[in-house]
């Protein structure tokens, strides 16, 4: 702050010395020949002329000084009295520091664009290996595993169909029982560093668990429970075996390990983006390249980062959840999508998610955590107003200018910035959804 008024001292003794100096040139120059030629004016009139000069230049720089101190406004008002207690400066010298973070971070974000790996990473206790793979798929597709036998891991999770979710607004499990979640897809789910749309499982060993037990979903009762439906099929025993070594046990754990390392298997690295990305600058069209341009632009990239286009991604930033701020959409999609809390607990007024990867997102729908929206432009209109406040309007409203300035106080910060709010046409709209389809795998797009 001092550094501020040290600045404006400096610039006006500036002008006023300069403003001095022209006034005493004016006066010595052009006053002078009147003098010698006797027809000029009287020494009491040269000290008025003079004295009126300098008037005029020391209102000028009270003037200048006034526009430098009104034209920062805000910083030079409002913080000089925060800066007076301790407190507001070490906030201060906090939210630099933070800004600088940020500074840090943000270009790699904004400018990296990473093809999916060719594999996925699994944990020491629980390597990858083919007999694994056949047989956690055997048992992903395995009714037998739900309390009924109506339901296996797959009729929810659907890869050929519904690109590894189950097209429902919200999971229906075992004896017709609705959840209050929508599905997500397990593809690519081993990317994730936390699973669930509010990220309660850390591991795809720990998620397994739960859809076996819950009871609106395969309605188990117990661990014990589920290891006998698996030793009673004669065919489970012998590749376990071959899975785990020649004492390879029937338990919870080898289980759910064999589930996890099938579900390791499940990862779409070959998507148009992926191709284009590799090199192959055909692969996009020119409406997802506008789109792609435009996620990056719009933000949407600090979110949804990383090859996987989740921040819940191992190998992704390390900022999985964020709040949905649905508040500032429009009532009735802000009462569908604000009820259930997420991370947050029920008793946050804010709903918080992990975020969730867009890869084969055009698959998925419905979308967001409840289901409640059917579309993919839905969903990205929902994103564009809500998490990064744009303003979306319709075709021939008016000539937008790409970007509209915003003056905004923070009530945190105590100051006022200059936020640009990002207007988009349907057209955007329809790019950013062009560009989401370009993640959808080839093997899995409708032929
Ligand atoms: C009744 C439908 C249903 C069945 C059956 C089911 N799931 Fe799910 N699955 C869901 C729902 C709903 C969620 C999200 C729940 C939440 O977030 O609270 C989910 C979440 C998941 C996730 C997390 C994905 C992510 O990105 O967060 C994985 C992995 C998963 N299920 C695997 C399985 C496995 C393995 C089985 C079989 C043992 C299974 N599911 C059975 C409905 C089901
Ligand atoms: C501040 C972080 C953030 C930003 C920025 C953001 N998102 Fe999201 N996105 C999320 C979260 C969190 C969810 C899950 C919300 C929920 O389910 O309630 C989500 C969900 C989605 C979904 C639905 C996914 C599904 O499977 O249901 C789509 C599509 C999506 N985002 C696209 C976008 C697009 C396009 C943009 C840019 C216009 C964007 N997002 C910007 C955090 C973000």
């Amino acid at each position: 702050m001092e550094a501020h008024l040290t600045q404006i001292w400096i610039v006006a003794g500036g002008v006023l010395l300069c403003g001095l100096g022209a006034v005493t040139c004016l006066v010595r120059g052009d006053l002078k020949p009147m003098r010698a030629s006797g027809q000029g004016l009287g020494r009491h009139g040269r000290l008025a002329l003079g004295a009126v000069l300098g008037i005029g230049v020391i209102a000028f720089t009270i003037k200048l000084i006034a526009l430098f101190f009104l034209s920062s406004y805000p910083t030079q008002t409002i913080s000089p009295i925060l800066a007076q207690s301790q407190m507001g400066q070490e906030k201060a010298q906090e939210k630099a520091a933070r800004l600088q973070a940020r500074m840090v971070q943000v270009p790699k974000a904004w400018t990296l664009w990473e093809a999916l790996p060719e594999t996925a990473p699994a944990p020491i206790e629980n390597p990858t290996t083919k007999s694994k793979i056949a047989l956690g798929k055997q048992l992903f597709h395995d009714k037998n595993l739900s309390q009924d036998r109506s339901l296996s891991c797959a009729s929810c999770h659907d890869i050929d169909q519904y690109g590894g979710a189950d097209g429902k607004k919200q999971a229906i499990g075992v004896q017709g029982a609705v959840g209050h979640r929508n599905t997500p897809t397990v593809l690519n789910a081993a990317f994730q560093r936390r699973l669930f749309w509010d990220g309660r499982a850390s591991s795809l060993e720990q998620q397994a668990l739960g859809p076996l037990l819950n009871p609106i979903e395969m309605g188990m009762p117990s661990d014990e429970a589920v290891v006998a439906r698996v030793i009673q099929e004669a065919s489970y025993p012998p590749a376990f075996r071959q899975a785990f070594g020649a004492d390879g046990k029937i338990t919870i754990k080898t289980i759910t390990q064999a589930l996890a390392a099938y579900q390791r298997s499940l990862i779409t690295p070959d998507s148009p983006y992926d191709d284009f990305i590799k090199g192959d600058a055909t692969a996009l069209s020119e409406a997802a390249q506008r789109g792609m341009f435009l996620f990056a632009d719009l933000g949407c990239k600090l979110c949804h980062a990383g090859p996987n286009f989740s921040g819940a991604s191992l190998i992704g930033p390390k900022r999985p959840y964020a709040p949905l701020q649905s508040h500032r959409l429009a009532e009735k999609e802000a009462q569908a999508l604000s009820q259930d809390k997420g991370r947050a607990g029920p008793e946050s007024d804010l709903g918080v998610w992990r975020i969730p990867s867009l890869r084969n997102v055009a698959l998925t729908a419905p979308y967001f955590h409840n289901g409640s929206v059917d579309t993919l432009s839905e969903a990205v209109r929902i994103m564009a107003q809500a998490q990064l406040n744009a303003k979306i309007i319709e075709e021939k409203q008016f000539e937008p200018k790409s970007d509209m300035k915003i003056l905004r106080w923070s009530q945190e910060d105590r100051s006022f910035t200059l936020t640009q709010k990002k207007i988009l046409q349907q057209k955007d709209v329809s790019d950013l959804v062009a560009f989401l389809e370009a993640l959808t795998s080839r093997s899995l797009q409708p032929k």
